[in-house]
């Protein structure tokens, strides 16, 4: 994204994600920021935010669905557990062992954020801390300006110091009417912020610890709380249903392919395609309509993918072209032809100028360089070698109920239409199978291996047949 280059390390920096909520108003049984955006899990952007922003140690305070979202989030986050759900202060006490910790080891400062605002950028919460260590203060609160504040906690201002959120069903005539609102992204001196969440209590119209109450006390302490607005109002989207979510995707969608587009890839109907975050494209490749690229993919450059290719954590190298194909968890080379109707089912590999072509499958195939695979084949657990030539119709019999087996095809050997190579079985090198055979056997190299019936003509059958009738 445009704005990594900008991300400095720096190990002075906790941070605390808070992700135990229900989500009630998803309607969901799965956990809401689990809730997929561009193929990845809403948190997911929250985590790389803070990555980016210079967070080494981050923890996530998990409650509902916490199993799911732990293994979801394997090795990224530390988590800790709310068991009840009693309000974002709540759920911040229960990382404060952990935040202690930290401190014990000199980091001073953490940086907090809800799981549900994807929209969050590095590059805001990296101004967001500048700001407080700048000025010192106990805590700075990222703000923005909106025209239509409804369902946020509103900023309470004195000059240029915050000195309260109020929250929505909190908030008197004129609080409502305040439309600088709270996006959920704060940066603390975790020492005043130990002491602030002992002091909050659940006295509001919710009944529930607010994180946000910490502002109206650490500012009654004489602390002062400052603020960063962000520009981009977007960024404050935070996701409470499934209308926000397809906002959300939507926003982030077109972030995604202006970076691309500005690092030199066509992009030929935006409004059709959809990139996860991760993924990488080089200069020059055009991405045709209907295409649907995610995971940790990698395209290299001047490819031609699409139109209408559904591609998940693949590596693709330069100059190949993809059209109208289901490709994941496969390498494909150089200057490779895969399609159009070509399913590639994880641990493919194609080698430079391979080809699979019109309805082919292929899952576990390693397909040496300049090797075809031109139409309507299943190759499944196999090995062609360098310029095999496989003839269409062929199938891989690659299962006999209860186990998988291996086909081994050797480099320049030729595979007749419509063979069926029984596994375990090995096509020698430059050997042939004659159309319509079903190979059970070995072929030895440059060998023609022919299995099928011979064919018999009955000379005057018809004649035959209509005298017997008549
Ligand atoms: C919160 C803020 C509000 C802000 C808005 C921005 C509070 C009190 N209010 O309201 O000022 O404008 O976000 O989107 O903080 N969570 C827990 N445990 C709990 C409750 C919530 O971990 O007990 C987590 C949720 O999983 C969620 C986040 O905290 O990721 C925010 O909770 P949510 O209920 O969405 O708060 P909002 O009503 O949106
Ligand atoms: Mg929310």
């Amino acid at each position: 994204m445009a704005n990594e280059g900008m991300v400095r390390k720096d190990t002075k920096s906790a941070a605390v994600i808070l992700a135990a909520g229900m989500g009630v108003r998803m309607k969901s049984d799965l956990p809401k920021v689990l809730h997929p955006l561009l193929g990845e899990p809403m948190i997911r952007f929250v985590i790389r935010a803070l990555e980016q922003a210079g967070a080494s140690n981050i923890l996530a305070v998990l409650g509902h669905g916490a199993a799911q979202v732990e293994e979801a989030l394997k090795g990224r986050i530390k988590p800790v557990y709310q068991e009840k759900q009693l309000g974002t202060g709540h759920a911040l006490r229960m990382a404060l062992p952990e935040l202690m910790a930290y401190r014990e080891s000199g980091i001073e400062e953490c940086l907090v954020v809800y799981g549900d605002t994807p929209l969050l950028t590095g590059e805001t919460l990296t101004c967001l801390r500048n700001t407080r260590r700048e000025t010192g203060a106990a805590a700075a609160v990222l703000t923005a300006l909106f025209d239509k504040p409804e369902g946020y906690g509103r900023i309470i201002k004195e000059g240029d110091r915050v000195v309260a959120i109020v929250e929505e069903k909190d908030a008197d005539a004129a609080q409502q009417k305040v439309n600088e609102i709270n996006v959920g992204a704060y940066a603390f001196d975790i020492d005043w912020l130990a002491k602030a969440l002992e002091e909050i209590r659940p006295v509001n119209a919710q009944g529930e610890y607010y994180l946000t109450d910490v502002i109206a006390w650490l500012s009654g302490q004489g602390q002062a709380v400052v603020s960063w607005q962000t520009h981009d109002a977007e960024e404050a989207l935070g996701i409470n249903d499934r209308l926000q979510l397809a906002k959300a995707q939507d926003l982030l969608r077109h972030r995604i392919l202006e970076g691309h587009m500005r690092e030199g890839v066509t992009v030929e109907e935006p409004a059709a395609t959809i990139i996860g975050p991760f993924v990488e494209i080089g200069r020059d490749s055009f991405i045709e309509t209907g295409c649907q690229i995610f995971g940790q993919t990698v395209i290299g450059k001047s490819c031609v993918i699409g139109p209408r290719s559904r591609i998940t954590d693949c590596r693709i190298g330069d100059e190949s072209t993809i059209n109208q194909t289901t490709a994941m968890e496969c390498e494909i080379g150089n200057r490779c032809d895969v399609g159009p109707y070509t399913y590639l089912r994880p641990g493919c590999v194609l080698g430079d100028g391979a080809k699979a072509g019109t309805f082919v499958e292929m899952k576990k195939a390693i397909i040496a360089p300049g090797a075809k695979v031109p139409h309507l084949s299943y190759m499944g657990d196999c090995f062609v070698g360098e310029r095999v030539n496989v003839g269409a119709g062929t199938i891989t019999c690659n299962y006999d109920g209860k186990d998988k087996h291996q086909t081994i095809i050797g480099a320049d050997a030729f595979i007749g239409s419509n063979s069926n190579l029984v596994a375990p079985v090995t096509v020698g090198e430059g050997a042939y199978t004659a159309a319509g055979s079903t190979i059970t056997e070995d072929v030895p190299a440059e060998a023609l291996g022919i299995a099928r019936g011979r064919q018999k003509n009955i000379i005057g059958w018809k004649r035959a047949k209509h005298s017997a009738n008549a």
